[in-house]
């Protein structure tokens, strides 16, 4: 589905700059550094199609990308901490919400939670902002390979305990590493799957 075909369309930093909604899109949301760009990147079989960093406040634009007639895939910029300056910040998280609660071809988003940490409050913020705008979304757990079996187990209950409570998300959560490939084609499938 994605080799090959993937390419890099444009970076967006306002609503009138989006492409045209003329096929469906998926949409990757997380704290900062939680993992976006890099599970892009795996999805896609690229190294550094989206760029990610170590750099918390990467991504700062709404970035499109195909995967080859189906529709695209869009890396978010993260919310929560960023090391980047207040007002630069506070307009990308405009957009984001604007984004994410205006865009009518966006089939799911995907949320983005670090494995080691479960669902976080500004997590729930971003999710009952998808409740608001009925976008259903599905949570995914990243950076498998850096947690120890119990802190995954605890992260799990965190996590299903806060989906439960928003009507939007899916019950279902994706276990995946970007690092070591799994839970990769599993989040393929199920993207295949959307029409
Ligand atoms: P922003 O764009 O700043 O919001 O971040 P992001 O969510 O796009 O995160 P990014 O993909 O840039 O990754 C942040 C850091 O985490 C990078 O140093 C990645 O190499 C690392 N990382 C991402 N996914 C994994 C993973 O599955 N395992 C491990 N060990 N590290 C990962
Ligand atoms: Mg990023």
């Amino acid at each position: 589905l994605f080799a090959g075909e993937t390419e890099f369309v444009k970076g967006v930093v306002a609503m009138s700059g989006l492409p045209p909604a003329d096929r469906i899109e998926v949409c990757f949301a997380g704290r900062s550094n939680v993992g976006k760009s890099s599970l892009i990147n795996a999805l896609t079989g690229h190294k550094n199609l989206a760029r990610a960093s170590n750099t918390p406040g990467r991504t700062q634009e709404i970035n499109f990308f195909t995967m080859g007639n189906h529709g695209y895939l869009v890396d978010l910029p993260g919310y929560g901490f960023a090391n980047a300056p207040l007002p630069v910040v506070e307009k990308w998280q405009r957009l984001l919400k604007q984004y994410l609660s205006g865009r009518q071809t966006l089939r799911r988003a995907f949320v983005l939670i670090d494995a080691r940490h479960g669902v976080k409050s500004v997590d729930e913020e971003i999710m009952s902002l998808l409740d608001s705008a009925a976008v259903t979304f599905q949570a995914v757990l990243t950076k498998t390979d850096k947690v120890r079996k119990s802190d995954l187990e605890k992260s799990l209950d965190i996590s299903r305990k806060a989906l439960s409570k928003h009507p939007a998300a899916f019950p279902e959560l994706v276990l995946t590493s970007s690092e070591k490939g799994d839970g990769i084609a599993t989040l393929r499938s199920i993207i295949a799957g959307l029409e």
